[in-house]
Formats: structure tokens, sequence, C-alpha cells
């Protein structure tokens, strides 16, 4: 039997599954690691905690799994987007990671787009200059911390951190490299036009490969820590997105995928490099050879339900503990008891500042429409409804591009429960399909590494044979008709509110 295995080094954790050639998971090991706000806007983490948590997932899968080592035919990377892992010349990491939900680089934006100019940003990079982008990263570097930007030799993102632990090798493949912006999106490789404009040494950058290339082995030194067979063969892998895509059957036009983990994402494959040009959603390669997607990013979806749990539902916490249930059901629970709107309450879910569509780091959340008669039940479905409308502004905007939308397939915690599932129905106004297994992006990495091993013939090919769907939900013409008037009221409040957020978020700025 081939086995194959899929590790997603994400925000809250890194996440390794051993799946059998069906694309069943045997064995999964989640271990979680802290992400460090050193200041207001700021996100990092230290990339040996990723490393520590690749070893003890692998093991812990191994164990659990009682698959013989020889029988991994691969393994497949997948990782939070965009994060910047400077390397010295012994390839020691410079300084923590910035994370793609770090907002200190307003500045570096406008520096990179005034340089470039915004039009042929747009023409090479298929995308805007974004705070969360790796390349306002270096520009911020170089500016505040010299010494760091002429120590580092090497630009990494976070999951080729851990390949270059696994395998000893340095290198990339398109679906991250395209969320760098220094990237020629449309022709899937470096851009060394951008690289020149910004100073950034071309040496820095990886080799670049397809998502499915093999490019490294397991080390004896990795085997004998985690119990793999040296020489395992590690593939390109790819981008959270992209992999979550892929483990979802989200890779031909027509199927739209709805993600809703700590951040959001709307995500719409296509057979051109098609840009939005107002650059309100991302353009980035998808891991299916010539084939691109367009994506909306909510950057707080899960991270505002997690923050409304941590800080004011102390009760629902409680109360869940006691019952030995899970919090965030005690919190659909209570929500399922508000009506529609929430009785004429908002959320608006900016918690860390917005991508789609504001483009704005300095975007804050709030609840908007409080009233004496608002309960708790009625504070967190404004949470799930605010979350979804944010979500919904990226498919209306992927829809007004002309993308055809036949299904939309929806993951992450927002699939898991049958209220989000209905209320994505309702405020998308489409049918919501929740495809069979629910192990995420490691599962899309899983099958790149199939498809490099031969164990499969190409992603296509495979998510046909391995995923279907197993559960559809149909919106309720009443319930959408009355969410698109409170949709239109939601998308009218954040312009409203711009320079207020403006004002407040600079009385904190360091
Ligand atoms: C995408 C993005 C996030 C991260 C989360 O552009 O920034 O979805 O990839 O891991």
């Amino acid at each position: 039997m081939a086995y194959l295995i899929g590790i997603d080094v994400g925000t809250s954790g890194t996440k390794t599954v051993l799946f059998d050639a069906e694309g069943q998971a045997l064995a999964g090991v989640t271990e979680e690691y802290p992400l460090h706000t050193p200041h207001p806007g700021w996100t990092e983490q230290d990339p040996e905690d990723w490393w520590t948590a690749t070893v003890n997932s692998i093991s812990g899968v191994l164990t659990k799994s009682g698959v013989s080592p020889g029988e991994i035919r691969g393994i497949g990377l997948s990782g939070q987007m965009h994060g910047s892992v400077f390397l010295d010349d012994l390839n020691q990491v410079v300084r923590p990671a910035i994370l793609w939900n770090d907002s200190r680089t307003a500045d570096a934006c406008i520096e990179i787009t005034e340089t470039i100019g915004e039009k042929r940003l747009l023409e090479l990079a298929s995308n805007p200059a974004l705070t969360g982008f790796t390349a306002p990263k270096a520009v911020w570097l170089k500016k505040h911390e010299p010494e760091n930007f002429q120590r580092t030799k090497k630009l990494l993102l976070p999951k080729d951190y851990v390949r270059y632990r696994l395998t000893g090798e340095i290198a990339m493949e398109v679906s991250d490299g395209a969320g760098t912006l220094l990237f020629n999106v449309a022709q899937r490789n470096w851009s060394n036009e951008i690289l020149d404009a910004l100073g950034i040494p071309r040496e820095w950058m990886p080799p670049i490969y397809e998502s499915t290339a093999v490019c490294g082995v397991i080390t004896p030194d990795v085997a004998n820590r985690t119990g793999l067979k040296p020489g395992t063969p590690v593939v390109g892998g790819g981008a959270d997105n992209a992999c979550g895509a892929t483990g979802t059957g989200v890779v031909v036009e027509g199927r739209v995928l709805s993600s809703l983990g700590t951040s959001g994402v709307v995500l719409a494959p296509s057979k051109t490099c098609q840009t939005d040009p107002q650059g309100r959603v991302h353009t980035f390669c998808h891991s299916v050879p010539d084939r691109w997607y367009l994506m909306g990013v909510v950057l707080s979806a899960g991270m505002s339900l997690r923050w409304y749990r941590d800080v004011i539902a102390d009760s629902e916490r409680t109360q869940g503990e006691q019952a030995g249930t899970d919090p965030y059901d005690v919190l659909t629970a209570l929500a399922e008891q508000a009506p529609i709107g929430s009785e004429g309450l908002l959320f608006l879910p900016y918690l860390t500042g917005e991508r789609t569509p504001h483009k704005d780091p300095y975007a804050r959340g709030g609840f908007i429409g409080l009233t004496i008669r608002h309960q708790r039940r009625h504070l967190v479905r404004a949470v799930l409804e605010g979350i979804t409308f944010a979500m919904r502004d990226s498919l209306e905007i992927i829809r007004s591009l002309g993308v055809d939308i036949k299904e939309i397939r929806a993951t992450g915690g927002g699939a898991k429960s049958a209220f989000w599932r209905q209320l994505q129905a309702d405020i998308y106004g489409c049918e919501i399909a929740v495809i069979g297994s629910d192990q995420g992006p490691a599962f899309g990495a899983a099958i790149m590494a199939g498809v490099g091993t031969g164990v499969y013939k190409s992603i296509p090919e495979a998510c046909d044979a391995i995923i279907s769907v197993v559960q559809r939900t149909e919106p309720n013409a009443a319930r959408v008709n009355e969410y698109n008037d409170y949709y239109n009221i939601y998308r009218s409040t954040y312009p409203a509110l711009r320079e207020t957020c403006h004002a407040l978020s600079k009385k904190v700025a360091v």
C-alpha cells in the first residue's frame, strides 16, 4: 500500500496527517505554538517553533498509524502564506518571522507602489502592494533593521524553511512564490524588474518549482529524529490556500472555495492569469500547472470568533467546559436563538485591518447598532453574520469579474457547524457543498506528494478519484432576501467609518 504525508505549517499550529492512496486519513497530529505581538499591529513567530512542531507531529503520526516508514511514498508541505524568514550565510534565522497578518508595513507598501508604479506592479505581480505580502517586509527590514538586512542572504516562506530543515534544500514553489509580490505571477517565476527596483538581491530568492515536483529528500539526521525513512521524497507542495483548494477539489473553473479558518478565504480557479483592475482580490498561481486563482481574504474570520470566545464569552466557555462541549458549539447554539440580522446589530470583523475589499491596515472592528434590547445571543450571531458578510464581499467581486460560480465548497470551522453552513448558503444565496475529508490543506499537500511520486497521474485526476461531496445545504429564499437587505447596509458601513478607524488606529501606532 502507498501512503502519503501532508504537513501544514499553520498560524496556530502545525498539522501533520498520514493518508492512504484512497485519501483516507489514518492519523493526524497538531502541535500548537504561540503567535507573538511585540507591538500593536505586529505578528511574529519563531521558525524554530514550526520546526519542533513538525518533528513532533511527524513522529506522532508514524507512531499512531503504525505504518512502516518504507511505505510512505512522499511528503507534501503546505503553509501559511507570505511570512518572511530571513536567513544568514549559514542559513541561520536572522530575526523572528513577520507574518501574513502583520500590518507594520503600510509605509513600505506606499514606497513600493511609488517606486514601481501602481499599473506596472499590477502588470508584473498581478497584485497591488498590501501589508501582508512578503516584499513590504523586506523593504521594512532594509529601513528599520539595516544590520539584519545586510546579514540576510536568503528569503524563505514558512513551509520552505521547514523544507530546508527536512531536506537541506533551499527551494520554493509557484503558489507561495506568487504571494511574495516579488513574482511575475503570469510567468510563474521571480520578477527581476521588481527585485531590482526594490534593491532586493536576486540571490536571496530560492529556485522555483511547480507544486508536484520533487525538490528534496529526507536527510538521515531527520530520519533519525522522526522515524521517517531517509531519502523519502518531499514535493514542492503549496500555499495553504492552494492546498486547501486542492484538498477540496477546487481546481477547476466553476467551483469556488469558501474557507473559514483563522483567516477567511473565497477562492476561484481560473485558466488564465486574470486580475482585478482595482486589486481588491488577489491573483496567485494554483498548484495545477497553467492554472491560477482569484482570491479574496478576510484577515480575521475565525480569529474574530476566537477573540469573542476568549474575551467576551466567559460564561459560554465555562458552560462548555462543564458540559464537556466545545465552546464554539455553545456559541453557535446561542446564535441560533437570535433572529436574522441580530435585531439590527452588525459586526465588522476588521480586528487586524482588512484586505478584501478595503485594502486597509487601519480598518478596525466594531458592533454597530447596539440597543439595550440586545443580549449575548444577538452579539454572537452578529459576529458570525459579520464574518460571513465580509466573505460575501469577496464573492461579489469575483462574480463581478465574470467568473462562473457553479458550486461553493465550504471548508474550515465554518463548514463544521450546520448553523454556519446554513448562514453561508443564505448570505451567499448559493448552495453550500461539503466534501468527505476535513483535513484541510494537509490533504491537498498529500495529493501533490502523490502526483509527484507517481501514485496519481495529475491533481485533477486525483481529486476526481478520491474527493466527493457528502453534504449539501440549500439557501432559503426568504432568508436570502432578508440577508440581501442587511448585506447592503453592512457594505455601506465601513466606508462611513473609515476616517474614525484611521484616527483611532493612529492613536496607538508605534
Ligand atoms: C492569504 C493569507 C492567509 C494566510 C493564512 O493571502 O494571507 O490566508 O495564508 O494562513
